[in-house]
């Protein structure tokens, strides 16, 4: 067999997550700034997703490497406000210019981090400015906020959900508090339950529930005593994740501590978890993804795949069809601050260029969008596709061929979509399918 279809077949599933395309690790400082203006120029800013990641945490958990640093002095939340403020305002009239037009959003999300770290007033405050300083229409749109169980009280809630917040996503990891914890999360159930008492209270029509599999102390027979506990709370939505430990993560620099046959443990626990839900109705929508019947699903407004993000705050990702940009990544303590001290100093004409991030070729656009269908529930559809480009997927992309052959996806109406021995492989076929340019510079990443 091919070497590259064995890696498909025969190495881990556990390649890599492929939230979006091209992975963060593959951006660099971009030979010259690009003014936003220039960058927007052409995009159709009509129907934006509207993202602000708040890089703060009562704690920083052991598997974590997203852009967050832990209980952060409240001079810098309070530094952080308003230089959001001035990317705002900057990146408005930017994309004004670019569209001729104010910009209008199709949907908004609040992440991090844990957005709910903000006080009662800076959140009021957060909003605010994604609805005035923005013009995005909050009560129209989808609005997804994350939190965490430690962050919630009453008054938070109440004003997540006056601001036309519908989706609410907690993580929870595990109803077992010494699974949480061998996880490098410190977490008392009893406070879990509070939250989701308070969450359901609330009245949000969305409430997502994040869950992770594979940490060493965690059996199959737990794995499906905490999702039973969760399906108690009728979520909309379920996400499990299988467990990753990532360079610089408390995990990561403790030494892996998971089980011996790592992979073999994450593949149990996976299908486990999936045969429960889909035996309860839900239906699968990703590997990681799975919805409730009850759930209205989530009227295809805005389409990853097509639509450009605009990110604000430090940390947040933005794209558009030729470029992706962002601020600097790291994950350790000290690159995060460093990060974040040169984004607080920031004047509104230092928010008018892109420096950092990935400009897509012909090329990777095509990649882009064949590699998020895929792995999306829609699958790749032929007549998408042919909307947007010239010659057929296979010819872009050979290596699509191979998944047929693998029985890993199969035409069908139109589109190629994935098997069940496809989805469950989707975090070997993402990273399959990165080109080698993509793939060269995240093996040449230099994490801080
Ligand atoms: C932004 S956090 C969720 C909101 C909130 N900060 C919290 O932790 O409660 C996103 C989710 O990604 C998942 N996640 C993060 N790092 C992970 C890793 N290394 N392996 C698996 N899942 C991970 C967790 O389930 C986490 O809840
Ligand atoms: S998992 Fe959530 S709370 Fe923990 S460090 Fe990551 S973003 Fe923060």
């Amino acid at each position: 067999m091919n070497a590259r279809f064995a890696e498909l077949t025969e190495g881990s599933p556990y390649a890599g997550y492929t939230y979006s395309y091209p992975h963060k690790t593959a951006y660099r400082r971009l030979p010259a700034p690009v003014p936003l203006a220039r960058a927007w120029a052409g995009e159709d800013t009509g129907r934006l997703f509207l993202y602000a990641h708040v890089p703060f945490c009562e704690m920083r958990c052991g598997f974590c490497n997203l852009f967050t640093t832990a209980r952060p002095e409240a001079d810098v939340t309070a530094a952080w406000l308003d230089a959001v403020t001035r990317q705002a305002s900057r990146t408005r009239a930017d994309l004004e210019e670019a569209g001729g037009r104010p910009p209008a959003f199709a949907r908004v999300a609040v992440g991090g981090g844990t957005p709910t770290w903000l006080t009662a007033a800076q959140l009021t405050r957060l909003f605010d400015l994604l609805e005035q300083g923005m013009g995005a229409d909050l009560r129209a749109v989808p609005v997804s906020v994350e939190v965490s169980p430690g962050t919630l009280d009453a008054e938070k809630l109440a004003i997540l959900r006056e601001r036309g917040a519908d989706r609410v996503s907690i993580g929870i990891q595990s109803f077992f508090d010494e699974d949480v914890r061998a996880m490098g999360r410190p977490q008392r159930r009893a406070e879990v339950e509070r939250a989701l008492g308070a969450l359901r209270d609330a009245g949000f029509p969305t409430l997502n529930l994040d869950f992770i599999y594979g940490g060493a102390t965690q059996t199959v027979a737990r794995w499906v005593e905490t999702l039973e506990t969760a399906l108690a709370w009728s979520p909309e939505e379920i996400y499990l994740y299988p467990l990753y430990v990532r360079p610089l993560t408390g995990l990561g620099r403790r030494g892996r501590g998971v089980a011996e046959d790592w992979d073999a443990h994450r593949l149990a626990l996976y299908r486990a978890g999936r045969d429960l839900l889909r035996a309860r109705g839900y239906q699968q929508v990703s590997m990681r993804m799975f919805r409730s019947p009850r759930s209205d699903g989530d009227a295809p407004v805005y389409r990853c795949q097509d639509d450009g993000m605009v990110g604000l705050g430090c940390g947040a990702r933005s794209y558009t069809r030729g470029l992706h940009y962002s601020s600097e990544y790291a994950v350790s303590a000290r690159g995060v601050r460093e990060i974040l001290t040169d984004y607080l100093g920031r004047t509104e004409d230092d928010f008018a260029a892109a420096v950092y991030g990935f400009a897509l070729d012909a090329h990777e656009q095509r990649r882009r969008f064949a590699l998020l269908s895929l792995l999306s529930e829609e699958g790749l559809s032929l007549a998408d596709w042919a909307a947007r480009f010239d010659e057929p997927p296979a010819e872009a992309l050979p290596q699509l061929d191979a998944l047929p052959a693998l029985r890993l996806a199969r035409w069908a109406d139109g589109a190629l979509r994935l098997t069940d021995a496809g989805v469950e492989r989707s975090d070997a076929i993402g990273p399959w399918l990165y080109s080698p340019a993509v793939r060269a510079r995240m093996d040449g990443y230099d994490l801080t």
